[in-house]
């Protein structure tokens, strides 16, 4: 592997079905004990510029378990690019910890952190993507599936860092993809490019559509997220009134699969991109993706923290 992971596209097919092999290993591995030494007297830096209860804990809690800490920086803490150039706090952190964990608002903030930095750097979010939920996400699919390939995903509401990874991991690893968006939020053209270019590899199809009923038709798995993520509370109102089509509803769940499953990175608004009978009804699967960070961040940890430096 790489010595970052700032994007999906930094792992290769093989690369992600490692990952997701290792997740599994390390969640039954760590049923039964407290701590697997992977890792042992290392330190991770978190530096999070945006709230966030997934990441923040489940990144903690995975260092702990490979014999590791983790120290977070919150948003008033360094003051990143203000108080401190960002390459100046990568070179300073790289004299301190073994990992350097960052949720950001621009993603040239996640590479230059990367370039910077002698150890290695991970994105936890930033405006572009968010790998890690994806990698959890598909160790979600392939638990609930048995396999990733030809699985059928449709993603509805803002073409947003999420689904822009999602795409990316689809085409590489040949699930077919649906995304569903009102006009004007579709994702970013470079990023469908790209990720039709491995679909072409992997025997995937990634479609753009702006009806939800047609990409959720016969879908294995309908997904959504907010549909104004941090950093747009201002549009929030507006989108609203843009966005009440692409909700996921008994309605629209009525077009997938009958034993179609629901996927939600979280945090969830009920009565907004997602209603709150899906939400905590039979269908839904977004505690399991939840509980997955954990597992996939600990595999992709371990991975990084064992590198050669
Ligand atoms: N899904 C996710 O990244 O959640 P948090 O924002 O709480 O970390
Ligand atoms: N798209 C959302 C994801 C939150 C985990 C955001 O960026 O706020």
């Amino acid at each position: 592997m790489k010595k970052d992971l700032t994007s999906i596209n930094d792992l290769s097919k093989d690369e992600i079905l490692e990952l997701l092999k290792k997740s599994i290993e390390l969640k039954s591995a760590l049923k039964n004990q407290p701590r697997l030494d992977l890792a042992p007297g290392t330190m991770a830096a978190l530096i999070f510029e945006k709230p966030s209860l997934r990441t923040r804990v489940t990144f903690e809690k995975a260092m702990q378990d490979l014999g590791g800490t983790a120290t977070y920086l919150g948003p008033t803490d360094i003051g990143l690019g203000k108080r401190e150039t960002v390459p100046d706090v990568a070179r300073n952190l790289s004299r301190w910890v073994d990992c350097i964990i960052a949720r950001v608002f621009e993603h040239s903030k996640i590479t230059e952190l990367a370039e910077n930095a002698t150890v290695p750097v991970i994105n936890a979010l930033c405006d572009e993507e968010h790998p890690c939920q994806i990698l959890a996400d598909l160790l979600t699919v392939l638990e609930h599936r048995g396999n990733l390939e030809g699985a059928t995903i449709c993603w509805t509401g803002d073409g947003n860092n999420v689904c822009n990874s999602l795409m990316l991991a689809c085409g590489l690893v040949g699930i077919n993809l649906r995304v569903a968006t009102p006009k004007g939020f579709e994702p970013r053209q470079a990023i469908v490019v790209r990720a039709r270019e491995y679909a072409k590899l992997s025997g995937a199809s990634i479609v753009l559509t702006y009806d939800p009923k047609a990409g959720a038709k016969d879908a294995d798995f309908v997904y959504t997220d907010v549909w104004a993520s941090m950093g747009q509370e201002d549009e929030a109102e507006q989108r609203k009134q843009i966005f009440w089509p692409y909700q996921i509803n008994r309605e629209l769940m009525a077009q997938a699969k009958p034993d179609a499953k629901v996927l939600h990175c979280l945090p969830a608004h009920r009565g907004e991109e997602i209603s709150a009978e899906v939400l905590d009804g039979p269908q839904s699967i977004v505690l399991d993706q939840a509980e997955n960070r954990l597992h996939a961040q600990r595999a992709l940890l371990a991975v990084l923290l064992s590198r050669p430096k």
